[in-house]
């Protein structure tokens, strides 16, 4: 009947219910080649299922979800930046930090250096923990790159990690992040080279299948933003924006007019930002790990988006400047505990609406014809996976259908 079969588990489907987990309790998920062929309370499975399936895994009474999408994260790059995170412990902000050529252009100066196979080969632990932690799709974006051949190489990297690690790799050119130091005086043939031939060449490939820029008082005008994204709407790709970060510059107004995925960051977005992005279905993700690690005290606007309906998604955001996070569990613990987000945003915001921050409509629920992206942990309830800080829960997960790890006992 079946190729797998999953029992004694409460399911956690991220259906729209009341309880905001879609929690079947004693449920059962069924498999079929890559995806959910059935889920459903285990009492209503057919009399002869279990005789008829292939492979029967008890689960123990263990918690199931659908797997975590990490739907931001700069995941590929050189070096670290430890040393900056000491400056600012001595009061030096990040703006500054940058300004002083450290920052973003410090990262792209060391992420040159490497090739695209050395550059997987540094990204495949941070990749690992991720999937340790209950992920099965993983965002990754370039912008360490900062020229054409640079960035196309970053998004190969990204290539050769889905290549290598049974993980579903989501690569996003980040196409404006900062100036490169080189092009300083030179900022409008930068964006002309970058909707000439960057994003082309990148499309051509089949390198990324969406396009993000900084949309910031210390990275690029919503003018110079507005220009990149609307050629990469028109080369077929889709859009993202890290806006509202540090100012109020209308990067989420912006992020919804143009129709994007997403708007990441918006902690300084202002009523009419939100209501925009509630307009336009473009998902808000919020990104607490550099929230954290840049002792920033402007909190999202919580209220406002839960208010307007816009989707709240949870990310890593990681990266070795402002979020050095490799864990989406902790992440959703983040922004429960800083951002006051309830449990089922927090589960939410790392399942369905993740996916939808991606544009995916074959994941993150549990549902028959999705993929069967699957993570099972070590707990009793869903709201656990935004409580716990820094303990490894995640038991197993399986995806497109296959197990790809069984992690702990
Ligand atoms: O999402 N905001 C811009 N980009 C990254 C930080 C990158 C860096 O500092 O290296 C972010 O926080
Ligand atoms: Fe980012």
């Amino acid at each position: 009947m079946w190729d797998q079969l999953l029992i004694d588990t409460q399911v956690a489907t991220a259906e729209s219910a009341a309880d905001g987990f879609g929690l079947i309790e004693h449920g059962a998920v069924a498999i079929n080649g890559e995806h959910i062929a059935w889920v459903g309370p285990a009492r209503d499975l057919p009399p002869d299922a279990q005789r008829l399936t292939g492979t029967i895994h008890h689960c123990g009474g263990r918690t199931l979800t659908p797997g975590l999408v990490d739907c931001h994260t700069h995941l590929v790059f050189g070096g670290e930046r430890s040393l900056e995170f000491d400056l600012r412990a001595q009061g030096v902000d990040y703006a500054t930090i940058a300004a002083r050529g450290g920052g973003i252009r410090s990262t792209v100066r060391l992420t040159r250096e490497l090739t695209p196979e050395a550059l997987a080969s540094i990204a495949l632990p941070r990749a690992r923990a991720l999937m340790a932690d209950g992920v099965t799709t993983i965002e990754v974006k370039s912008g360490y790159g900062l020229d054409t051949a640079s960035e196309l190489k970053m998004l190969e990297a990204a290539r050769l990690i889905g290549e290598q690690l049974d993980v579903s790799i989501e690569p996003t050119l980040l196409a404006l992040h900062a100036l490169p130091s080189e092009r300083s005086n030179d900022r409008k043939s930068y964006i002309d080279e970058v909707i000439q031939e960057l994003l082309p060449a990148a499309a051509e490939r089949g390198l990324a299948r969406a396009v993000d820029v900084f949309c910031e008082s210390i990275a690029f005008t919503l003018e110079e933003c507005r220009r990149v994204l609307t050629a990469a709407k028109a080369l077929g790709l889709g859009v993202k924006v890290h806006a509202d970060q540090l100012t109020n510059g209308g990067g989420a107004a912006l992020a919804a007019e143009l129709g994007a995925l997403s708007a990441d960051h918006i902690e300084y977005t202002s009523e009419s930002g939100v209501n925009a992005l509630a307009k336009s279905g473009t998902v808000g993700v919020l990104l607490p790990g550099a929230f954290l690690m840049l002792g920033e005290t402007q909190r999202p606007p919580i209220a406002a988006l839960r208010e307007a309906g816009v989707a709240m998604a949870i990310a890593t955001d990681l990266n070795p400047g402002s979020s050095p996070l490799n864990s989406l569990t902790l992440a959703t613990t983040l922004a429960r505990a800083q951002f006051g987000l309830t449990a089922a945003e927090g589960f939410l915001g790392v399942t369905a609406h993740a996916a939808a921050a991606l544009g995916h409509t074959d994941r993150g629920r549990i549902r028959a014809g999705m993929r069967a992206d699957l993570a099972l942990w070590n707990v009793a309830h869903p709201r656990e996976l935004g409580y716990w800080l820094g303990k490894p829960n995640c038991h197993a997960i399986w995806r497109g259908g296959r197990q790809v790890a069984h992690l702990t006992a």
